[in-house]
């Protein structure tokens, strides 16, 4: 049941990715050397290398596995790279250590209690890596032959002739098989593999003995082998699954259809219970091995006190990933509570944190990094209109320029213009305005607008 139930997981987030240029894109890893030194300008990351450095380091430390309930949190000033650094780390791990990020707020969902959101972002940042044997037929296909009804409706009916070195077998096709063998475009010639459990055909690539017919085939066609031995074999297939999602597809009330929607309401303890002796004892029989990931709380100031507590408790199971918040904030209120403390995080909490602190960026790191954006979105820019860009980041921020090399590139566009110009950049920061000018503009015509509470209670502004 596992295997079955793993492959649809994986079908799953198969359909669900996506690829989009966000704010983040232009990072592909945390760009350190062997010595996990931070280099300066790599895989799209630019300067912070102390951070760096340090964020590698941990990464070295989930790498290992072996130590469960870590926790460190990013803190520095808006816009110093907290959020790219965590997403830097997601993506060294790579694809098999499961990375979960959310925002602080989230957890303030309506569906569930703030502490179900919480053990449900634990547990999707557990893996659990299943091995297991499965029934394949691999061959190279000699012929294909396939039966149109005679009526011209009704089923159709055929025969697949499949061949190893040593042998050859003639199977017989139903309606299903031809259909995915027609989805394939398998032909003769082709090695393939058929999983008997599922039905499931991947082609392996053109067989070595057509390599002749080269011409008619591009250059992008794989060649393998004829197999040797025997048409069935079994085979080791590894699947990596969360424990969320074996927790969602064993709770009778949603079932696996749930992972597609995300709206898998509350999980009953009970299924958890059994789950965890489940993945126990699958441990203990050499099926199984967990996989501790990364769970990253972006925001962290925006949980409350309930949430922090559950926080210190949960970071001393067993099964615990590796926790990693970020925030913004300097001493202010924890929320829930009237008392105040550095970063908005109790104490008790802070003091099991490794602290990585960001600082504000020189001019030719913001510089760089703006250059990357571009690369990134595809924007030819002009050099001087670089320099009066990073000026404009050193300013007012580095999101603001950020978002300005989009629009200067739609005005650039509309003028038919090859690359973006300081003209093109004037035009767009007059047309925007960014924070401090805002709160400027806000404060010469306050009068005329609606809410003003300037000078007003000075604790109904504070929304934190
Ligand atoms: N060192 C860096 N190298 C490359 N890009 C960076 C770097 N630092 C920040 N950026 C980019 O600058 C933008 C702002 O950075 P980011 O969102 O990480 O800031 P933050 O510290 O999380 O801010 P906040 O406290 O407001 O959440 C993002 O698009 C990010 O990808
Ligand atoms: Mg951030």
């Amino acid at each position: 049941m596992a295997a079955s139930a793993a492959q649809k997981v994986q079908e799953i987030r198969e359909v669900t990715r996506i690829e989009r240029i966000g704010a983040h894109s232009h990072i592909r890893g945390l760009g350190l050397d062997d010595a996990l030194d931070a280099r300066n300008v790599s895989q799209g990351m630019v300067g912070q290398v102390t951070a760096r450095r340090a964020a590698g380091i941990i990464l070295e430390m989930i790498k290992d596995g072996k130590i469960a309930g870590r926790a460190c949190l990013i803190a520095g000033q808006p816009g110093t790279g907290k959020t790219a650094i965590a997403m830097g780390m997601a993506q060294a791990l790579g694809q098999d250590t499961p990375f979960t990020a959310m925002a602080g707020s989230e957890i303030f969902s309506l569906e569930m209690s703030k502490t179900e959101a919480l053990t449900q972002a634990f547990r999707k940042s557990i893996g659990v890596r299943i091995k297991e044997e499965t029934e394949i037929i691999e061959g190279e296909v000699v012929e294909i032959q396939i039966d149109r009804p005679a009526a011209g409706t009704g089923a159709k009916v055929g025969k697949l002739t499949l061949k190893t070195t040593e042998m050859e077998t003639i199977y017989d096709l139903g309606q299903k098989m031809i259909e995915s063998l027609t989805k394939e475009k398998v032909q003769a010639g082709d090695i393939i593999t058929i999983d008997k459990a599922t039905g499931k055909i991947t082609r392996l690539g053109r067989s070595f003995t057509r390599a002749r017919d080269y011409d008619a085939m591009g250059p992008q066609t794989k060649f393998v082998q004829c197999p040797e031995g025997e048409l069935q074999k079994r085979k080791e297939v590894v699947h990596t699954v969360s424990l969320h999602e074996i927790d969602v597809i064993n709770s009778r009330t949603q079932g696996f259809l749930a992972l597609f929607s995300g709206d898998t309401g509350e999980i009953k303890s009970e299924v958890r219970e059994q789950i965890n002796a489940k993945v126990a004892e699958w441990r203990e029989e050499g099926k199984a091995e967990i996989v501790p990931g990364v769970l990253f709380i972006d925001e962290v100031h925006m949980l409350d006190i309930e949430c922090f507590s559950y926080l210190n408790r949960a970071l001393e199971t067993d099964m615990a990933p590796v926790l990693i918040m970020a925030t913004n904030r300097g001493i202010t209120r924890i929320r829930g509570t009237n008392y105040q403390s550095p970063h908005g995080i109790p104490i008790d909490l802070l003091d099991r944190l490794l602290i990585i602190a960001t600082t504000p960026y020189e001019e030719k790191e913001v510089k760089q990094i703006l250059k990357i954006r571009c690369e990134e979105e595809d924007v030819e820019m002009s050099d001087d209109a670089l320099t009066v860009l990073t000026r404009i980041g050193m300013e007012t921020s580095l999101r603001y320029s950020i978002q300005i090399i989009t629009s200067a590139n739609l005005v650039c566009r509309k003028r038919k213009g090859a690359e973006v110009n300081v003209d093109d950049i004037k035009r767009v920061y007059a047309l925007f305005l960014d924070e401090s000018r805002s709160t400027q503009f806000l404060k010469e015509y306050q009068q005329e607008f609606m809410f003003n509470e300037l000078g007003g209670d000075k604790e109904e502004m504070d929304v934190s």
